[in-house]
């Protein structure tokens, strides 16, 4: 994993295409069983075994998952703190990979799919729990790995100070209330050891939106917020970005319905 060379510009398509990424992505299709014919669908993939609980990899996380692992370069026996997990596999997959994974969410089970069975056991006089912790355990048993998942805030992490090594975050900021986001990198970056490294991804738009995507103003605010080293790298002027939104959609998909794409970055809590 360690020996893949890392991209410090836009990615596209064609990094899609090199075997490195495309055997990360397949390696986690094939942990979820996603069928053959829903693979490089720019839609969600689920792990098929889960009705109710189920995995998920979804159409972005397509690039932002491999991204990650390759910029993570991950030490081995490293402590990774998820922040915003969900159900997504990458933490099932680093787990798989014999990382000491702790992951947070504040919910991972609101969905549809899972209101719509509790709902449906209520109705049948079944009392139903809304264990989160149980039903993600469930999740990781089905990988045979464990994970050390808790129910928090991200914007007030219950971990002490510096106690891990890696501390990343796929598609959450944008989710969070306004001045919620600064807080969460704020404790993002108090529990990163020094030395560190923290991997961030958001949904990004080179213009405002009404869909909440970070501008690259907005980027450079939680950047600073972090008080963390940043090397200045990445290119966040996404030219063309409509063709390339495209051609990453037809990646996976014939139809366009993508509005926004994502950006990444890399921040470094010097020792
Ligand atoms: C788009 S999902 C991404 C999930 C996951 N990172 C993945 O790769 O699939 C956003 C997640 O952020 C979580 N989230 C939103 N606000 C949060 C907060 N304040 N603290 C912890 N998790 C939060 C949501 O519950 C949801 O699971």
């Amino acid at each position: 994993m360690n020996s893949i060379k890392p991209i410090n510009r836009r990615i596209t398509v064609e990094d899609l295409e090199t075997p490195e990424w495309k055997d990360i992505v397949l390696e986690m299709h094939s942990m979820m069983k996603v069928p053959r014919e829903k693979m490089h669908k720019f839609a969600y993939c689920t792990d098929r075994r889960g009705l109710v609980y189920r995995a998920e990899f979804e159409s972005f996380k397509h690039w932002e998952y491999p991204w990650l692992i390759k910029h993570g370069e991950f030490r081995p026996g490293a402590k990774i703190l998820d922040c915003g997990c969900g159900r997504g596999i990458l933490q099932f997959y680093l787990a798989r990979k014999g990382y000491n994974i702790i992951s947070v969410d504040i919910s991972t089970l609101k969905t549809h799919q899972v209101q719509g069975f509790w709902n449906l056991m209520r109705k049948s006089g079944v009392p139903v729990t809304e264990d989160q912790a149980s039903a993600m355990n469930g999740i990781a048993r089905r990988y045979d790995v464990s994970i050390d998942f808790r129910v928090a805030n991200i914007a007030k992490l219950p971990f002490e100070d510096e106690a891990f090594d890696y501390v990343y975050s796929v598609s959450v900021l944008e989710h969070m209330a306004e001045g919620e986001d600064v807080m969460a990198i704020k404790e993002m970056s108090r529990v990163l050891k020094k030395g560190g490294t923290m991997l961030v991804t958001v949904d990004f738009s080179p213009v405002k939106m009404e869909r909440k995507a970070y501008i690259k103003e907005d980027i450079f605010k939680l950047i600073s917020a972090s008080g963390l080293y940043f090397d200045n790298m990445y290119d966040f002027e996404i030219q063309d970005w409509r063709k390339h939104l495209a051609e990453l959609d037809l990646a996976f998909s014939k139809k366009n319905k993508c509005q926004v794409s994502s950006a990444a970055f890399v921040l470094k809590k010097t020792a």
